[in-house]
């Protein structure tokens, strides 16, 4: 069975992949002497390319990377790429949550998505690409503790929880990472 190395240096990302792809991939976790690239792609694929191609480049190993975005209505697409990023450079997952509930404050208008490129890149130059995306709303409040990143304020449509408030499985079984992440294992294992 092929094994992949995982690009991404975030362990609550790197938890959930593997939670999503342990029964399908053999994955090895991010070596740490490897650096980290900047993400300077302008698009989601861009940045997940970015990683993936870095990393087999310097491992020597098919590498599996991902890069997610949540896209509000109300805010043009805002954060979308620069969902890490949104209240600056070195933001938490709190500052990035408050700066997009004080932006939403009394809009009625809260739709919203997340969308996840994941990809596989061989050394060679090989590469194969899946997203997933979930459609949902901003609450007007944080609300959960489970999940990492935006999940206490992403209501999944048909749902009346946060992200933050599911078990990670029923997360996994709606989110955009799940999605992706299926998708890719269905492109890399032929099923
Ligand atoms: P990245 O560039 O793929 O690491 O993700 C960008 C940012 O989006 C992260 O720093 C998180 O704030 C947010 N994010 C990514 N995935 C999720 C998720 O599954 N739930 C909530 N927020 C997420």
């Amino acid at each position: 069975m092929t094994e992949y190395v995982l690009a991404t240096a975030n362990p609550d990302k790197a938890a959930e992949i593997q939670a999503i792809l342990g029964a399908a991939l053999r994955l090895r976790p991010r070596p740490p002497e490897v650096p980290e690239v900047e993400e300077t792609g302008a698009t989601l694929l861009d940045n997940a390319r970015l990683k993936a191609r870095a990393l087999a480049a310097a491992t020597g190993l098919p590498a599996i990377a991902d890069d997610t975005g949540l896209e509000v209505d109300a805010l043009g697409g805002a954060p979308g790429v620069w969902s890490a990023r949104y209240a600056g450079e070195h933001a938490t997952y709190a500052d990035n949550v408050s700066k997009l509930l004080r932006a939403m404050e009394g809009t009625p208008q809260r739709s919203a998505r997340f969308r996840t490129v994941a990809i596989a890149a061989w050394p060679g130059g090989r590469e194969v690409h899946a997203e997933g995306a979930v459609e949902g709303t901003i609450a007007v409040a944080a609300a959960g503790d489970g999940g990492f990143g935006y999940d206490p304020v992403f209501v999944p449509a048909g749902a009346t929880a946060t992200f933050a408030e599911m078990a990670p499985e029923a997360k996994h079984a709606l989110s955009h990472r799940g999605r992706a992440f299926r998708a890719l294992a269905e492109l890399l294992t032929g099923t």
